[in-house]
């Protein structure tokens, strides 16, 4: 299997490249009777838009068409292909480092794995963040599946470079760090993160982050043993996003550090039902939801398209030869990343759902459609001041 597709029973297969025509997703497995309409998945879209000075100057508009599979306003059990046209693309620049790959990005391996002849240089091609553009809309089904359950993903930005936030935060910050140009988990820090950033785009350089992401009301069972253990399956997901470089659940690489004692998950009764006291496992025992918030992290590095001079080599001449990357980059992946690592959380919980057996398969009974309208319009609500001015 070449690897473009991911998911059992909520299956997704994303496709473009970040220069060609579009980039989009055949989403196949949702079950009839779903409302959905492209503005749903435009609000996602929005999350992750390039486009103020933060993030990449590329411009682009990100409008969403979906191409199959809803009729009258609702899914109907057949696949669906959302595309998204690529609008603001200059490969210009590309023409020059076609023989001088560039450090940090995917443009030796691919050389060497797919030949020179067969690679397409321009702006990444499919290793580059714009095929994440597919994902987010895809996230953006699932998400709205997943309301059906009450179940919510929202993700912020918890460290950029040396700052980092150290209070405690829940979902409810990440939830509201949509309204936050940086995804700040915590309003106190917005300004600092937003100075290390303005400070990387003077310097032509670039900072790592560190992308906190939460899921609200998970139900508990979900994940198969043992290969599919649903952190396994988390990990896989999250890691497969481009720029990706670490991985933690619950107390994660603290665990590591610590004295068993210490870090006990006691099993307690707690609003008169059992739970766990601290949830240090972050929602996940033996590979299966314990019902308890699902913590997770992800850290992501520098982008590597700095301004700096950069040693590469130039493979017509095997000859190390000194490069500048131009082009039009992100000084912190993370800040935009966040709305992917939500989208590819959200496609593995509503997988696993309907893998257990909580999400319907075929076709979706009308007394959950109307449920799923009404919460999807509070979810909608969130940030909208923000929304309508995008
Ligand atoms: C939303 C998003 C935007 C990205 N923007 C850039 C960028 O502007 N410049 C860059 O060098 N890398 C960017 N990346 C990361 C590269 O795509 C990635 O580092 C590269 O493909 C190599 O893959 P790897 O880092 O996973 O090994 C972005 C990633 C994401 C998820």
């Amino acid at each position: 299997m070449p690897g473009n597709s991911f998911g059992k029973l909520l299956r997704v297969t994303t496709f473009g490249e970040s220069h060609g025509a579009a980039v989009g997703a055949v989403i196949d497995g949702v079950p009839a009777g779903l409302p959905l309409d492209s503005s749903d998945i435009q609000y996602e879209l929005s999350f992750r838009r390039p486009g103020h000075h933060l993030v990449s100057p590329r411009r682009e508009e990100d409008k969403v068409e979906i191409l199959s599979g809803v009729f009258n306003g609702r899914t109907t059990g057949a696949p669906i292909a959302i595309i998204v046209r690529n609008t603001d693309v200059d490969s210009s620049y590309y023409e020059e480092l076609k023989f001088t790959p560039r450090p940090g990005h995917a443009d030796l391996p691919y050389i060497i794995r797919y030949g020179f002849e067969n690679w397409d240089y321009r702006g990444g091609g499919r290793a580059s963040g714009r095929e994440t553009v597919a994902r987010v809309a895809a996230g953006a089904i699932a998400k709205k599946l997943l309301a059906a359950l009450d179940v919510w993903i929202a993700g912020c930005v918890r460290s950029i470079g040396d700052v980092e936030v150290a209070d405690d935060v829940g979902f409810e910050d990440a939830l509201h760090s949509r309204c936050s140009p940086v995804r700040s988990c915590s309003k106190k820090y917005e300004a600092a993160f937003i100075s290390v950033i303005e400070s990387a785009v003077r310097e032509g350089d670039s900072y790592g982050a560190i992308v906190e992401v939460f899921v609200k009301n998970p139900p508990a069972g979900l994940g198969e043993p043992v290969f599919d253990k649903i952190k396994a399956d988390l990990a896989k997901a999250i890691m497969s996003i481009p720029g990706a470089v670490g991985f933690e659940i619950g107390l994660g690489f603290r665990y590591a550090r610590a004295k068993g004692s210490v870090v006990m998950d006691e099993i307690v009764i707690q609003n008169s039902r059992v739970g766990w006291r601290y949830n240090y496992s972050g929602g996940v025992l033996g590979g299966i939801t314990t019902g308890e918030p699902i913590v997770m992290r992800c850290a992501f590095k520098p982008t590597s398209s700095i301004k700096k001079p950069q040693k590469t080599v130039d493979m017509r001449t095997l000859e190390e030869r000194t490069i500048v990357v131009k082009g039009r980059h992100d000084p912190c992946i993370g800040v935009r990343a966040v709305a992917v690592v939500e989208a590819m959380t959200a496609l593995v919980i509503a997988d696993h759902a309907m893998r257990s057996g909580f999400l319907p398969l075929v076709k979706i009974p009308s007394d959950m459609v109307s449920t799923i309208s009404s919460r999807w319009r509070w979810y909608r609500g969130v940030c909208m001041d923000m929304e309508e001015s995008q």
